[in-house]
Protein backbone atom coordinates (compact mmCIF):
# COMPACT_ATOMS: atom_id res chain seq x y z
CA UNK A 1 0.00 0.00 0.00
CA UNK A 2 1.30 3.51 -0.74
CA UNK A 3 0.23 6.46 1.71
CA UNK A 4 -0.22 8.73 -1.19
CA UNK A 5 -1.99 7.21 -3.79
CA UNK A 6 -4.51 9.81 -4.48
CA UNK A 7 -2.81 12.30 -6.52
CA UNK A 8 -1.03 9.93 -9.16
CA UNK A 9 -2.93 8.02 -12.29
CA UNK A 10 0.26 5.66 -12.90
CA UNK A 11 2.03 3.43 -11.26
CA UNK A 12 5.30 3.77 -10.10
CA UNK A 13 7.88 2.55 -12.39
CA UNK A 14 9.27 -0.92 -10.39
CA UNK A 15 13.00 0.54 -10.75
CA UNK A 16 11.93 3.66 -8.94
CA UNK A 17 10.31 2.01 -6.59
CA UNK A 18 12.87 0.06 -5.19
CA UNK A 19 15.54 2.83 -5.41
CA UNK A 20 13.30 5.10 -2.89
CA UNK A 21 12.41 2.02 -0.65
CA UNK A 22 14.19 2.15 2.70
CA UNK A 23 12.70 -0.50 4.31
CA UNK A 24 15.84 -2.55 3.63
CA UNK A 25 17.36 -0.29 6.55
CA UNK A 26 15.10 2.02 8.52
CA UNK A 27 13.15 -1.30 9.44
CA UNK A 28 15.38 -1.51 12.59
CA UNK A 29 13.36 1.99 13.86
CA UNK A 30 9.79 0.07 14.20
CA UNK A 31 10.39 0.37 18.09
CA UNK A 32 11.32 3.91 18.04
CA UNK A 33 8.40 4.61 15.45
CA UNK A 34 5.99 2.97 17.20
CA UNK A 35 6.50 4.12 20.66
CA UNK A 36 6.24 7.53 18.18
CA UNK A 37 3.27 6.70 16.96
CA UNK A 38 1.53 5.39 20.39
CA UNK A 39 2.67 9.03 21.82
CA UNK A 40 0.81 10.84 19.20
CA UNK A 41 -2.36 8.69 19.35
CA UNK A 42 -2.62 9.23 23.09
CA UNK A 43 -2.13 13.05 22.49
CA UNK A 44 -4.73 12.97 19.73
CA UNK A 45 -7.31 11.36 22.02
CA UNK A 46 -6.67 13.41 24.81
CA UNK A 47 -7.13 16.70 22.89
CA UNK A 48 -10.17 15.36 21.34
CA UNK A 49 -8.48 15.19 17.99
CA UNK A 50 -9.49 12.00 17.34
CA UNK A 51 -12.42 9.88 19.12
CA UNK A 52 -10.73 8.39 22.51
CA UNK A 53 -12.04 4.82 21.42
CA UNK A 54 -9.81 5.33 18.29
CA UNK A 55 -6.92 6.35 20.05
CA UNK A 56 -7.49 3.37 22.38
CA UNK A 57 -7.73 0.93 19.79
CA UNK A 58 -4.37 2.16 17.91
CA UNK A 59 -2.83 2.06 20.81
CA UNK A 60 -3.85 -1.71 21.62
CA UNK A 61 -3.35 -2.73 18.11
CA UNK A 62 0.41 -1.01 17.74
CA UNK A 63 1.63 -2.76 21.07
CA UNK A 64 0.38 -5.84 19.16
CA UNK A 65 2.56 -4.93 16.08
CA UNK A 66 5.50 -4.50 18.68
CA UNK A 67 5.00 -7.44 20.83
CA UNK A 68 4.46 -9.63 16.70
CA UNK A 69 7.58 -7.92 15.18
CA UNK A 70 9.20 -9.06 18.19
CA UNK A 71 8.36 -12.29 18.17
CA UNK A 72 8.85 -13.04 14.33
CA UNK A 73 5.21 -13.56 14.15
CA UNK A 74 4.91 -10.75 11.68
CA UNK A 75 8.01 -10.12 9.37
CA UNK A 76 8.56 -6.46 7.82
CA UNK A 77 7.38 -7.07 4.09
CA UNK A 78 10.59 -5.76 2.26
CA UNK A 79 8.20 -4.36 -0.91
CA UNK A 80 6.57 -1.62 1.96
CA UNK A 81 8.32 1.78 0.90
CA UNK A 82 9.75 2.45 4.32
CA UNK A 83 9.10 1.45 8.34
CA UNK A 84 6.30 3.97 8.81
CA UNK A 85 4.83 2.47 5.61
CA UNK A 86 4.51 -0.56 7.31
CA UNK A 87 3.20 0.13 10.60
CA UNK A 88 0.83 2.10 9.60
CA UNK A 89 -0.47 -0.15 7.02
CA UNK A 90 -0.51 -3.09 9.41
CA UNK A 91 -2.54 -0.88 11.81
CA UNK A 92 -5.41 -0.22 9.40
CA UNK A 93 -5.19 -4.35 8.51
CA UNK A 94 -5.83 -4.86 11.86
CA UNK A 95 -8.17 -2.33 12.87
CA UNK A 96 -9.85 -0.58 10.31
CA UNK A 97 -10.84 3.22 9.56
CA UNK A 98 -9.72 4.08 13.56
CA UNK A 99 -6.00 3.34 12.15
CA UNK A 100 -6.51 5.70 9.13
CA UNK A 101 -6.87 8.63 11.58
CA UNK A 102 -3.29 8.32 13.30
CA UNK A 103 -1.27 10.30 10.80
CA UNK A 104 -3.76 13.28 11.78
CA UNK A 105 -0.94 16.31 12.52
CA UNK A 106 1.45 14.71 11.54
CA UNK A 107 4.26 13.75 8.29
CA UNK A 108 6.78 10.63 7.96
CA UNK A 109 9.22 14.15 7.72
CA UNK A 110 8.28 15.39 11.61
CA UNK A 111 7.93 10.96 11.99
CA UNK A 112 11.50 9.83 10.87
CA UNK A 113 13.17 13.21 12.53
CA UNK A 114 11.66 11.55 16.13
CA UNK A 115 12.38 8.22 15.30
CA UNK A 116 16.35 9.31 14.23
CA UNK A 117 16.54 11.03 17.36
CA UNK A 118 14.72 8.52 19.62
CA UNK A 119 17.37 5.59 17.90
CA UNK A 120 20.48 8.03 18.51
CA UNK A 121 19.46 8.24 22.23
CA UNK A 122 19.59 4.69 22.59
CA UNK A 123 22.40 4.10 20.50
CA UNK A 124 24.32 6.97 22.77
CA UNK A 125 23.10 4.91 25.91
CA UNK A 126 24.76 1.84 24.46
CA UNK A 127 27.95 3.07 23.42
CA UNK A 128 28.35 4.80 26.72
CA UNK A 129 28.03 1.85 28.24
CA UNK A 130 30.75 0.44 26.27
CA UNK A 131 33.17 3.26 27.02
CA UNK A 132 32.52 3.00 30.72
CA UNK A 133 33.54 -0.99 30.52
CA UNK A 134 36.33 0.20 28.78
CA UNK A 135 37.76 3.35 31.48
CA UNK A 136 37.75 0.26 33.85
CA UNK A 137 39.93 -1.69 32.12
CA UNK A 138 42.19 0.98 31.58
CA UNK A 139 42.26 1.92 35.08
CA UNK A 140 42.22 -1.51 36.31
CA UNK A 141 45.60 -2.13 34.07
CA UNK A 142 46.56 1.21 35.30
CA UNK A 143 46.79 0.08 38.67
CA UNK A 144 49.09 -2.70 38.01
CA UNK A 145 51.37 -1.06 36.27
CA UNK A 146 52.31 2.21 38.36
CA UNK A 147 55.76 1.20 38.28
CA UNK A 148 56.13 -0.25 35.00
CA UNK A 149 59.00 1.56 33.43
CA UNK A 150 59.07 2.13 29.63
CA UNK A 151 60.06 4.53 27.04
CA UNK A 152 57.98 7.67 26.09
CA UNK A 153 58.18 8.60 22.46
CA UNK A 154 58.46 11.36 20.56
CA UNK A 155 58.16 11.05 16.31
CA UNK A 156 58.60 7.55 16.92
CA UNK A 157 62.18 7.97 18.45
CA UNK A 158 62.91 7.30 22.49
CA UNK A 159 62.21 10.30 24.24
CA UNK A 160 62.16 10.12 28.17
CA UNK A 161 61.03 7.35 30.30
CA UNK A 162 57.48 7.79 31.88
CA UNK A 163 55.17 4.02 33.20
CA UNK A 164 52.61 1.77 31.51
CA UNK A 165 50.41 3.38 34.06
CA UNK A 166 50.92 6.73 33.08
CA UNK A 167 50.46 5.70 29.36
CA UNK A 168 47.19 3.94 29.56
CA UNK A 169 45.75 7.25 31.65
CA UNK A 170 46.40 9.12 28.50
CA UNK A 171 44.14 6.91 27.01
CA UNK A 172 41.58 6.85 29.89
CA UNK A 173 42.04 11.01 29.42
CA UNK A 174 40.73 10.42 25.69
CA UNK A 175 37.98 8.24 26.41
CA UNK A 176 36.40 10.24 29.50
CA UNK A 177 36.57 13.10 26.76
CA UNK A 178 34.78 10.93 24.63
CA UNK A 179 31.72 9.93 27.35
CA UNK A 180 31.64 13.53 27.95
CA UNK A 181 30.94 14.40 23.93
CA UNK A 182 28.62 11.99 23.80
CA UNK A 183 26.68 13.34 26.77
CA UNK A 184 26.53 16.67 24.99
CA UNK A 185 25.59 15.36 22.23
CA UNK A 186 22.86 13.57 23.88
CA UNK A 187 21.71 16.26 25.16
CA UNK A 188 21.36 18.16 21.49
CA UNK A 189 19.51 14.89 20.25
CA UNK A 190 17.10 14.62 23.32
CA UNK A 191 14.40 17.54 21.55
CA UNK A 192 11.60 16.54 20.25
CA UNK A 193 10.61 17.26 16.97
CA UNK A 194 6.37 15.57 16.77
CA UNK A 195 3.92 18.77 15.77
CA UNK A 196 6.37 20.30 13.04
CA UNK A 197 4.32 18.27 10.30
CA UNK A 198 5.94 18.31 7.00
CA UNK A 199 7.23 21.91 8.04
CA UNK A 200 4.96 24.03 8.61
CA UNK A 201 3.20 22.80 11.92
CA UNK A 202 -0.33 21.83 11.69
CA UNK A 203 -3.84 23.47 12.66
CA UNK A 204 -5.00 20.77 14.79
CA UNK A 205 -4.92 21.69 18.89
CA UNK A 206 -1.83 19.17 19.82
CA UNK A 207 0.07 18.84 23.01
CA UNK A 208 3.71 18.91 22.00
CA UNK A 209 4.85 19.22 25.68
CA UNK A 210 2.54 16.26 26.63
CA UNK A 211 4.19 13.99 23.40
CA UNK A 212 7.16 15.04 24.83
CA UNK A 213 6.74 13.76 28.39
CA UNK A 214 5.38 10.53 27.31
CA UNK A 215 8.49 9.93 25.09
CA UNK A 216 11.07 10.92 27.73
CA UNK A 217 12.37 14.17 25.75
CA UNK A 218 14.03 17.33 27.59
CA UNK A 219 12.25 19.56 25.17
CA UNK A 220 10.91 20.63 22.29
CA UNK A 221 12.32 21.96 18.63
CA UNK A 222 11.68 25.33 18.37
CA UNK A 223 11.00 25.95 15.03
CA UNK A 224 8.80 23.54 12.40
CA UNK A 225 11.29 24.20 9.73
CA UNK A 226 14.16 23.22 11.38
CA UNK A 227 12.86 20.51 12.71
CA UNK A 228 12.63 18.56 9.77
CA UNK A 229 15.25 19.32 7.74
CA UNK A 230 17.72 19.44 10.95
CA UNK A 231 19.88 16.70 10.99
CA UNK A 232 22.91 18.03 13.11
CA UNK A 233 22.09 15.45 15.97
CA UNK A 234 23.55 12.57 13.23
CA UNK A 235 26.52 14.90 12.35
CA UNK A 236 27.42 15.28 15.99
CA UNK A 237 26.54 11.60 16.48
CA UNK A 238 28.81 10.43 13.73
CA UNK A 239 31.32 12.94 14.90
CA UNK A 240 31.65 11.88 18.16
CA UNK A 241 31.96 8.38 16.96
CA UNK A 242 35.08 9.35 14.44
CA UNK A 243 36.49 10.26 17.75
CA UNK A 244 36.09 7.41 19.49
CA UNK A 245 37.34 5.37 16.61
CA UNK A 246 40.30 7.62 16.62
CA UNK A 247 41.32 7.20 19.89
CA UNK A 248 40.72 3.18 19.79
CA UNK A 249 42.88 3.01 16.32
CA UNK A 250 46.00 5.20 17.74
CA UNK A 251 45.86 2.66 20.82
CA UNK A 252 45.69 -0.36 17.95
CA UNK A 253 48.89 1.39 16.45
CA UNK A 254 50.68 0.85 19.22
CA UNK A 255 49.35 -2.79 19.97
CA UNK A 256 50.24 -3.89 16.58
CA UNK A 257 54.16 -1.77 17.09
CA UNK A 258 54.59 -3.26 20.41
CA UNK A 259 53.60 -6.94 19.78
CA UNK A 260 56.17 -6.85 16.80
CA UNK A 261 59.51 -9.19 17.97
CA UNK A 262 61.41 -5.67 17.63
CA UNK A 263 59.72 -4.17 19.98
CA UNK A 264 58.06 -6.90 22.50
CA UNK A 265 56.41 -4.67 24.64
CA UNK A 266 52.79 -6.53 24.88
CA UNK A 267 51.59 -10.25 23.87
CA UNK A 268 48.17 -9.79 22.68
CA UNK A 269 46.13 -13.32 24.09
CA UNK A 270 45.65 -16.05 21.65
CA UNK A 271 42.13 -15.57 22.15
CA UNK A 272 42.32 -12.11 20.08
CA UNK A 273 45.18 -12.69 17.76
CA UNK A 274 44.52 -15.16 14.67
CA UNK A 275 47.39 -17.18 12.19
CA UNK A 276 48.49 -17.60 8.96
CA UNK A 277 47.54 -19.96 6.64
CA UNK A 278 51.59 -20.31 5.36
CA UNK A 279 53.96 -19.28 7.90
CA UNK A 280 53.06 -21.64 10.73
CA UNK A 281 54.90 -19.43 13.44
CA UNK A 282 52.95 -16.33 12.81
CA UNK A 283 50.36 -14.96 15.56
CA UNK A 284 48.90 -11.67 13.66
CA UNK A 285 47.31 -8.54 15.60
CA UNK A 286 44.50 -8.81 13.21
CA UNK A 287 41.51 -7.55 15.72
CA UNK A 288 43.66 -4.44 16.55
CA UNK A 289 44.49 -3.77 12.63
CA UNK A 290 40.78 -4.21 11.42
CA UNK A 291 39.72 -1.42 14.25
CA UNK A 292 42.28 0.48 12.91
CA UNK A 293 40.91 -0.12 9.60
CA UNK A 294 37.15 0.67 10.22
CA UNK A 295 38.03 4.10 11.78
CA UNK A 296 38.37 4.91 8.19
CA UNK A 297 34.70 3.68 7.52
CA UNK A 298 33.20 5.82 9.93
CA UNK A 299 35.16 8.81 9.18
CA UNK A 300 34.04 8.03 5.62
CA UNK A 301 30.02 8.07 7.24
CA UNK A 302 30.63 11.23 8.51
CA UNK A 303 32.44 12.76 5.83
CA UNK A 304 28.77 11.14 3.87
CA UNK A 305 26.71 13.15 5.91
CA UNK A 306 28.72 16.21 5.89
CA UNK A 307 28.54 16.15 2.09
CA UNK A 308 24.59 14.79 1.84
CA UNK A 309 23.32 17.98 4.12
CA UNK A 310 25.49 20.99 2.50
CA UNK A 311 22.90 21.64 -0.27
CA UNK A 312 19.87 21.07 1.37
CA UNK A 313 17.79 23.75 0.93
CA UNK A 314 14.75 23.76 3.59
CA UNK A 315 12.97 21.59 4.72
CA UNK A 316 12.92 17.92 4.40
CA UNK A 317 14.77 16.79 0.87
CA UNK A 318 14.68 13.30 -0.06
CA UNK A 319 18.52 12.76 0.06
CA UNK A 320 17.93 13.09 4.12
CA UNK A 321 17.29 9.44 3.94
CA UNK A 322 20.57 8.76 3.38
CA UNK A 323 21.30 9.93 6.99
CA UNK A 324 19.87 6.22 8.33
CA UNK A 325 22.81 3.73 6.93
CA UNK A 326 25.78 5.97 7.72
CA UNK A 327 24.67 6.10 11.17
CA UNK A 328 23.25 2.90 11.51
CA UNK A 329 26.94 1.93 10.51
CA UNK A 330 29.03 3.83 12.63
CA UNK A 331 26.75 2.96 15.65
CA UNK A 332 27.34 -1.05 14.84
CA UNK A 333 31.00 -0.39 13.95
CA UNK A 334 31.60 1.85 16.95
CA UNK A 335 29.98 -1.00 19.13
CA UNK A 336 31.75 -3.99 18.03
CA UNK A 337 34.86 -2.63 17.74
CA UNK A 338 34.44 -1.22 21.54
CA UNK A 339 33.65 -4.34 22.43
CA UNK A 340 36.54 -6.64 21.07
CA UNK A 341 39.13 -3.93 21.57
CA UNK A 342 38.37 -3.78 25.05
CA UNK A 343 38.44 -8.03 25.69
CA UNK A 344 42.01 -7.60 23.87
CA UNK A 345 43.59 -4.68 26.05
CA UNK A 346 41.61 -6.78 28.94
CA UNK A 347 43.27 -10.00 28.11
CA UNK A 348 46.59 -8.59 26.75
CA UNK A 349 50.09 -8.83 29.01
CA UNK A 350 52.29 -5.89 28.99
CA UNK A 351 56.10 -7.18 29.17
CA UNK A 352 57.60 -4.53 31.78
CA UNK A 353 61.22 -6.24 31.58
CA UNK A 354 61.54 -5.39 27.60
CA UNK A 355 60.00 -2.13 28.03
CA UNK A 356 62.16 -1.48 30.98
CA UNK A 357 65.07 -2.28 28.86
CA UNK A 358 64.02 -0.42 26.12
CA UNK A 359 64.05 2.69 28.50
CA UNK A 360 67.11 2.16 29.46
CA UNK A 361 68.68 2.26 25.86
CA UNK A 362 68.64 5.35 23.26
CA UNK A 363 69.86 8.00 26.03
CA UNK A 364 66.13 8.93 27.47
CA UNK A 365 67.79 10.32 30.56
CA UNK A 366 69.66 12.92 28.33
CA UNK A 367 67.18 15.43 29.70
CA UNK A 368 67.85 14.62 33.34
CA UNK A 369 71.81 15.36 32.69
CA UNK A 370 70.43 18.84 31.30
CA UNK A 371 68.42 19.44 34.26
CA UNK A 372 71.09 18.18 36.52
CA UNK A 373 73.78 20.70 34.96
CA UNK A 374 70.85 23.24 35.17
CA UNK A 375 70.50 22.62 38.84
CA UNK A 376 74.10 23.10 39.51
CA UNK A 377 73.82 26.95 37.91
CA UNK A 378 73.72 26.44 34.12
CA UNK A 379 71.58 27.68 31.93
CA UNK A 380 69.50 25.64 29.91
CA UNK A 381 70.42 26.25 26.65
CA UNK A 382 74.35 25.29 27.70
CA UNK A 383 73.03 22.57 29.16
CA UNK A 384 71.32 21.20 26.80
CA UNK A 385 74.14 22.03 24.60
CA UNK A 386 76.81 19.85 26.88
CA UNK A 387 74.39 17.50 26.98
CA UNK A 388 74.37 17.23 23.37
CA UNK A 389 78.17 16.82 23.66
CA UNK A 390 78.19 14.48 25.84
CA UNK A 391 75.64 11.83 24.47
CA UNK A 392 77.64 12.04 21.09
CA UNK A 393 80.62 11.09 22.81
CA UNK A 394 78.55 8.24 24.60
CA UNK A 395 77.61 7.33 21.07
CA UNK A 396 80.80 6.83 19.98
CA UNK A 397 81.66 4.61 22.83
CA UNK A 398 78.90 2.58 22.56
CA UNK A 399 78.37 3.08 26.49
CA UNK A 400 74.72 4.66 28.35
CA UNK A 401 75.41 7.87 29.85
CA UNK A 402 75.62 6.10 33.45
CA UNK A 403 78.13 3.48 32.22
CA UNK A 404 80.63 6.73 31.42
CA UNK A 405 83.19 7.08 34.08
CA UNK A 406 83.42 10.53 35.99
CA UNK A 407 86.22 11.70 33.97
CA UNK A 408 84.52 11.17 30.94
CA UNK A 409 82.23 13.20 31.97
CA UNK A 410 84.56 15.24 33.21
CA UNK A 411 86.43 16.30 29.98
CA UNK A 412 83.00 17.43 28.49
CA UNK A 413 81.84 19.70 31.47
CA UNK A 414 84.33 20.49 34.82
CA UNK A 415 80.20 21.21 36.21
CA UNK A 416 79.70 17.21 36.30
CA UNK A 417 81.22 15.26 39.47
CA UNK A 418 79.62 11.92 41.18
CA UNK A 419 76.33 13.09 42.10
CA UNK A 420 75.10 13.18 38.08
CA UNK A 421 74.94 9.21 38.25
CA UNK A 422 71.98 8.87 40.51
CA UNK A 423 70.38 11.34 38.76
CA UNK A 424 70.92 9.60 35.49
CA UNK A 425 69.34 6.22 37.02
CA UNK A 426 66.29 5.32 34.95
CA UNK A 427 63.88 5.17 38.38
CA UNK A 428 65.42 8.94 39.28
CA UNK A 429 64.24 10.02 35.82
CA UNK A 430 60.42 8.54 36.16
CA UNK A 431 60.53 9.84 39.57
CA UNK A 432 61.90 13.14 39.27
CA UNK A 433 58.51 14.52 36.81
CA UNK A 434 56.46 14.76 40.23
CA UNK A 435 54.15 17.65 39.39
CA UNK A 436 50.54 16.88 38.78
CA UNK A 437 49.98 14.88 35.19
CA UNK A 438 53.59 13.36 35.32
CA UNK A 439 54.93 10.14 35.04
CA UNK A 440 55.85 9.84 38.97
CA UNK A 441 54.62 7.09 41.41
CA UNK A 442 53.11 9.77 43.63
CA UNK A 443 51.47 11.99 40.54
CA UNK A 444 50.51 8.83 38.52
CA UNK A 445 48.62 7.42 41.77
CA UNK A 446 46.80 11.20 42.38
CA UNK A 447 45.66 10.71 38.89
CA UNK A 448 44.32 7.11 39.21
CA UNK A 449 42.58 8.44 42.29
CA UNK A 450 40.69 11.33 40.32
CA UNK A 451 39.95 8.53 37.67
CA UNK A 452 38.45 6.11 40.31
CA UNK A 453 36.16 9.63 41.45
CA UNK A 454 34.89 10.09 37.89
CA UNK A 455 34.01 6.72 37.50
CA UNK A 456 32.36 7.25 40.74
CA UNK A 457 30.48 10.21 39.93
CA UNK A 458 29.46 8.62 36.14
CA UNK A 459 27.63 5.36 38.43
CA UNK A 460 30.58 2.95 37.76
CA UNK A 461 30.54 0.26 40.52
CA UNK A 462 34.48 -0.30 41.22
N1 LIG B 1 12.03 7.23 4.40
C1 LIG B 1 12.00 8.62 4.57
C2 LIG B 1 13.33 9.10 5.19
O1 LIG B 1 13.99 8.30 5.75
C3 LIG B 1 10.88 9.01 5.48
C4 LIG B 1 10.41 10.40 5.27
C5 LIG B 1 9.68 10.48 3.99
N2 LIG B 1 9.17 11.77 3.74
C6 LIG B 1 8.87 12.19 2.52
N3 LIG B 1 8.44 13.40 2.39
N4 LIG B 1 9.06 11.44 1.45
O2 LIG B 1 13.71 10.25 5.11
Amino acid sequence: MKLWGGRFSQQTDEMADAFHSSITFDCRLYRHDINGSIAHAQMLGRQGIIPASDAGAIVEALKGIMADIDSGALPIDPRAEDIHTFVETELVARIGDAGRRLHTGRSRNDQVALDMRMYIKDEIDAIDALIKGLLETLLAASRAHVDTIMPGFTHMQKAQPVTLAHYLLAYFQMFKRDHRRLAYCREGADEMPLGAGALAATTYPIDRAYVRDILGFRDITANSIDAVSDRDFCVEFVSCLSMIMMHMSRFCEELVIWSTDAFGFVEISDAFSTGSSIMPQKKNPDMAELIRGKTGRVYGSLMGLLAMLKGLPLAYNKDMQEDKEAVFDAADTVKSCLSVFCGMLGSATFIAANMRKSAQGGYTNATDAADWLVKKGATFRDAHEITGRLVLYAIKRGLPLGELSIDEFKNISEMFDETVYAALSIEACVEARNVPGGPARGAVLREIGEAEAFLCEIGVQL
